[in-house]
């Protein structure tokens, strides 16, 4: 038999990744060599410090139990970790954890929204914002993020109706996938707009640890006003290399944390007390690692976006995050320069259509290579890519 599966996900499909997944493997089955840039697993390895504290959470038969809540331990490590590291005061209570941003996004759809609201998401954008939204049962409202406009949402140009109606605002600096940061300026006028027009804001900060250029890395709660209409997601994923253990908080606005926490605990007995020894390690111990990888990635795009201006594409360098969104060249569409590329380069990419409509005339690369093997990629592009 087969059984239909519910309307909402008609919204879904897996689409253009599992395309390109099939490609990708045709091209080793074909024994060729492959450059794969377009995952978004860091290829850095977790600090010693988190491993260590894993490996002992391993061995302390305690820690296999329901954890049915956030431990104490936990909340506080986050808690001080906001003041430390961004200045920010939270207490407790405005916190919880979350099995990745990813999940708790979703999730955070389905506790605050309802047929009729309207949501505002980043086109192009993370695909999972427009999850939440479909959970939610909300209509989506896209934003353009242009170059023109330093990829950064223009508020004046969303109708009134439609902000007289939005629930809430998703944004997120560094942004994935356009590689642009915000001024604090950005989000004052957001905070305004909230204010005025009733709507909260989901801040998506996955990415104030991975700046370039001498760019601050900050949190959208230590901006005045913020935490009365906003919360962040706060990813450990990207920061420390631990992408697969699902550990993301949510922190602000108590109201909007509490109806998270309503709802996850109906469906999820908490995050396993290993991943709580986990985040505590990394939000408590050393930091260097965060620094250093951080300006390893900037050594990786310099290769990425130099190299690429080199052999004569219109590369700009990214302000942040773990990728960049480089203009395709003249002739090519984003699904056409990617197929070329990987048929011609071995060289994966993602489509800047697979975020949206106005990622058309793009192309995402993951920096997931070392400078060096970056020049080798350049070379093969510079060689091999048709122009
Ligand atoms: C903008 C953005 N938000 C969230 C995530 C996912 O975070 P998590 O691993 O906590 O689900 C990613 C991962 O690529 C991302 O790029």
């Amino acid at each position: 038999m087969i059984y239909e599966h519910s309307k909402m996900l008609d919204h879904f499909s897996t689409g253009i990744f599992a395309a390109m997944d099939a490609k990708k493997q045709a091209l080793l089955d074909a024994g060729r060599k492959v450059y794969n840039l377009s995952v978004g697993t860091p290829d850095f390895e977790p600090p010693q410090h988190i491993m260590d504290a894993l490996a002992e959470s391993a061995r302390d038969p305690y820690q296999y139990r329901y954890s049915l809540v956030d431990g104490r331990e936990m909340l506080e490590a986050a808690a001080s970790y906001y003041l430390r590291r961004y200045g920010v005061t939270v207490s407790t209570d405005e916190i919880t954890s979350v099995n990745g941003t990813q999940e708790g996004m979703g999730h955070l759809g389905m506790a605050t929204l309802n047929p009729g609201d309207v949501v505002l998401l980043p086109d192009p954008g993370y695909p999972i914002y427009e999850a939440g939204s479909w959970f939610g049962g909300a209509e989506i409202y896209y934003y353009g993020l242009v170059k023109e406009n330093e990829f950064l949402p223009k508020l004046s140009e969303i109708p009134e109706d439609v902000l007289r109606r939005t629930k809430y605002i998703c944004v997120s600096y560094p942004s994935n996938p356009v590689g642009a940061t915000a001024p604090k300026s950005m989000y004052l006028e957001l905070i305004e707009y909230a204010k005025k027009y009733g709507f909260f804001i989901i801040n998506d900060n996955a990415y104030s640890d991975i700046i370039f250029d001498g760019r601050e890395g900050y949190s959208f709660l230590s901006l005045p006003g913020a935490k009365e209409v906003g919360v962040e997601f706060f990813s450990l994923s990207k920061s420390f290399n631990v992408t697969g253990l699902r550990i993301s908080f949510l922190i602000g606005n108590r109201s909007i944390v509490n109806a998270l926490k309503l709802l996850r605990s109906q469906y999820d007995f908490g995050m396993s007390y290993h991943y709580q020894k986990v985040a505590v390690a990394a939000l408590t111990g050393p930091f260097d690692s965060v620094t250093k990888q951080c300006a390893m990635y900037q050594k990786r795009r310099d290769a990425l976006c130099g190299g690429l201006r080199r052999i004569g594409w219109n590369a700009w360098d990214s302000h942040g995050t773990m990728f960049t969104w480089i203009p395709v060249p003249e002739g090519y569409t984003s699904a056409s320069c990617v197929e070329t590329l990987m048929e011609t380069c071995g060289v994966v990419g993602t489509p800047g259509t697979a975020f949206g409509p106005k990622g058309e005339g793009y192309i995402r690369f993951a920096l997931v290579k070392t400078p060096e093997e970056f020049e080798e990629i350049i070379d093969v592009i510079g060689t091999h890519f048709p122009r």
